[in-house]
């Protein structure tokens, strides 16, 4: 049989000492008492439904982001059920502006398998939440730890920072049989006892303790409650850790976009396909390379576009060169003009409350300045 990570002798796992063991959560639960963060407001509450949609929400975003949209969001979908009954533009309306929209529509479809498969009630293990649409293994642990007190370990990008400097980790998470190592520390590193109020305490101190103390460049040691107990502080180089050996390639991307735009402010949008780029989102049509944009075109109207300032809109892992061209359309020209796609003009009223990728919302509201004022 298999050894439980969380039972296994300390020799299994490299870089564990008991002392670690012993002190390690009962510290970071004290620190998160009187230093972590307490007022945000996805906490002082067990609602498996507040703490999922904060959770995906600040996936990959900053906490300071997310505040208005999950007023906004709880505000209108008050409960797992409002939003399983909503349509999804309205979903991806509101999420607007918050990227990776792919967490919108499996948000979307969560709640509706939620309501349809579960009674309307969230499964209360991270093994069951894992089954549901976007919500994977350190998303379900933080569901199932903050709101049923299971003894299970989140593994974010911060949490595996602070782990692996506390044990001088030497493997390179990019590999899954070194992450699976840390992983398995992480997990013989939970509280023992009184899970019920330790593991949300603990959960939250450990990404408050990511976010605020052991954090990306110039850690604060000094203020690092388990700083007696770090390795890689022992070192003399904490920020060494997670170790990296591999480099991450940035990949860039051009693309054209049709601007067409009447006088009323009403814009020629077509729904983007899932999955892709932006798949879901309503946006102007987009071509590989302005030639491709041309040729799309009638003759007559392609000598009457103007091309825009080119802007870089930056993305995790891509940088995309986006070229705009602009084509003002007439009221009456609009009822006969053949444009590319599946689009359809849309009013000024109605796209602000839809679903779109943020530089073509971005793009938009300034034109809207420069032409009001
Ligand atoms: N990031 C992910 N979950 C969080 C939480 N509960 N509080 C602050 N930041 C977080």
């Amino acid at each position: 049989m298999p050894a439980d990570p969380a039972t296994s002798p300390i020799t299994a796992l490299p870089g564990l000492s008991t002392e670690l063991l012993a002190q390690f959560s009962a510290d970071v639960v004290r620190w998160q008492k009187s230093h972590g963060r307490h007022g945000l407001p996805w906490q002082n509450t067990r609602d498996p439904y507040r703490v999922w949609l904060s959770e995906i929400m600040l996936q990959q975003t900053q906490v300071a982001t997310v505040l208005d949209y999950y007023t906004r969001f709880l505000l209108r979908f008050p409960a797992v059920a409002d939003l399983a009954a909503a349509p999804l533009d309205e979903v991806l309306g509101l999420w607007s502006g918050l990227g990776y929209y792919s967490r919108a529509r499996n948000l979307h479809r969560c709640a509706r398998d939620i309501v349809s498969l579960h009674g309307g009630q969230f499964p209360q293990t991270a093994e069951l939440l894992q089954t549901l649409p976007g919500i994977g293994p350190s998303t379900a642990a933080a569901i199932a730890a903050f709101c049923f007190g299971e003894r299970v370990a989140i593994f974010d990008g911060n949490v595996q920072r602070v782990l692996a400097r506390v044990t001088a980790f030497a493997g390179d998470l990019a590999s899954s049989a070194q992450a699976r190592e840390l992983q398995a520390i992480a997990t013989a590193l939970l509280p023992q006892r009184q899970l019920g109020t330790a593991m949300p305490r603990y959960t939250q101190g450990l990404m408050d303790l990511g976010a605020t103390v052991c954090t990306i460049r110039q850690p604060a040691c000094l203020l690092c409650p388990v700083q007696a107990l770090c390795r890689g502080l022992a070192t003399g180089e904490p920020q060494a850790y997670p170790v990296k050996t591999r480099k991450l390639k940035r990949s860039a991307m051009a693309l054209s976009l049709l601007w067409a735009q009447q006088a009323d402010g009403s814009v020629w949008l077509e729904r983007r396909p899932a999955p892709g780029i932006w798949g879901g989102l309503y946006c102007f049509p987009v071509f590989d390379s302005e030639d491709a944009l041309l040729a799309a075109l009638p003759v007559k109207f392609q000598t009457r576009l103007s091309a825009v300032t080119p802007f870089v809109h930056v993305l995790t892992h891509k940088d995309m060169r986006l070229s705009p061209m602009l084509l003002q359309v007439s009221a009456r020209e609009a009822k006969s003009i053949q444009l590319p796609g599946q689009g359809a003009w849309v009013a000024r009223d109605v796209w602000l409350g839809l679903g779109l990728p943020a530089p073509i919302r971005k793009l938009l509201a300034l034109h809207a300045l420069t032409v009001s004022t």
